[in-house]
Parts: C-alpha cells; structure tokens; sequence
C-alpha cells in the first residue's frame, strides 16, 4: 500500500479577500497551519511504519502560498547502521502542481467576474471542467499537467505529502478516489485539513480526513 497525503496551502492573503489566483503569502491563520502540518508530517507521516522514522517525500507547487506552507516541515539526514543516508522528508517542487490560472481574471474576485464579463462567467457556469479562462487554463489543462505526475507517484511506495490547491487537489483527488471527473470541479476541499488516501493500486482509496484547525 501507499498512503498519500493531501492539502491545500494554508490560509492565503488573496483567499481572505476572495481573489481568485495570484501568488500571494499565507495570513496569520494559514502560518499556524503551516506549524501545526509540520508537527503532523513529524508525528505521523514520518512514523507511518511504527519506527522512529521512515522515509518520506514532500512535494509542493512552485507558489508562495504552498512553500510557506511546508516552510517548518523537517528535512533531517538519517544515517541507517550500515552508513547509508538518506533525507527524511525529501522535498521536490513541481510546477504541474500550481493553481488553475486564471489568466486575464488573476486578481479579480468571482462578483467582480460576474459582473465585468457576465458571458464568459455563464460558460464557466455551465461548462466547468471545459471552461478556459482567457489567457489561462481549464480544469481539462490541469489533468493534463497532472498526469505525467501521477505516474511518478504510482512508481513509489513512500508517504507523500502533497501541498497544492484547491483545483489541482480536485482532480488529483477525484483521479485516486475513482470519482468521474465531471464531477471533480465541485468536490469540496477544505482549507487546513489533511486527507489520508491508503492506496493499494487497484481499487479505491480509503479516505480519512484529518482537520487540523484552527
Ligand atoms: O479561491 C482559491 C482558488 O485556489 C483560486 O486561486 C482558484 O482560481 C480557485 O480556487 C479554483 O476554484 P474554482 O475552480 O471553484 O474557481
């Protein structure tokens, strides 16, 4: 089996205020995630097996928000007896993993949308996973960059813990849950929790989802 484990960046600047996209840093709120996620990947998915410390892999976007996020998980170098080494919590950046961009509309809220460019907000409305947004990206565009991904993650055994957002994880969670995809653009994500997916690479994930507050 291989568990991966899912979350969104903690609280951002541009979440608060109801932007959609942008690169902006975590508030106060998202920084205590970011504490409480370290102390989570230490305590539990570094001790997945029951030893002291197993091996594990971190992957983040390339954006502000989620590298603020992971900013206090631990990278501690173990020495095993016979002298090999390892990083315990190895740590890669993956661009596949940004946000849906939201081209001409980074920035803008969803009524400043709604108002400004009422026909294009009617697309999206009735064609979601379809819609893209001008100069930007679709939810279509997002399996694709996400597919090269997940067949590196299939190949390992190792807990990851993956720190994304919120349209990236939808897709990524629908694909490992077996959720049809034209349903993914309205899955629910919540913010400063963790979802543990135990998957054994044929049937459907077990699911638990761990809140983390506040
Ligand atoms: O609101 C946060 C956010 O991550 C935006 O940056 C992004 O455009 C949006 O969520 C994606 O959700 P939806 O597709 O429902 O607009």
């Amino acid at each position: 089996t291989h568990t991966i484990y899912l979350t969104r960046h903690g609280q951002s600047q541009y979440n608060q205020l109801g932007k959609i996209g942008g690169n902006s840093g975590v508030t106060e709120y998202g920084l205590d995630y970011a504490r409480r996620l370290a102390t989570f990947a230490r305590e539990t998915i570094c001790r997945e097996d029951g030893s002291n410390a197993n091996k594990a892999r971190l992957w983040t976007s390339s954006m502000r928000r989620t590298n603020e996020t992971a900013q206090f998980i631990e990278h501690p170098e173990v020495t095993l007896p016979d002298g090999d080494k390892w990083v315990q919590m190895s740590h890669r950046v993956y661009r596949n993993l940004d946000e849906i961009f939201a081209g001409e509309y980074e920035g803008l809220t969803y009524e400043e949308v709604a108002s400004r460019h009422k026909d294009e907000a009617f697309l999206r409305k009735v064609d979601k996973i379809g819609y893209r947004y001008p100069r930007g990206e679709s939810y279509f565009d997002i399996i694709s960059r996400l597919d090269p991904l997940i067949h590196e993650l299939e190949s390992y055994h190792e807990p990851t813990l993956i720190v994304s957002h919120q349209a990236v994880l939808r897709m990524l969670y629908a694909y490992l849950m077996g959720i049809d995809r034209m349903d993914a653009p309205r899955l629910s994500i919540p913010l400063h929790t963790v979802i543990k997916l135990t998957y054994n690479g044929w049937t459907q994930c077990v699911e638990q989802q761990v809140y983390l507050g506040p």
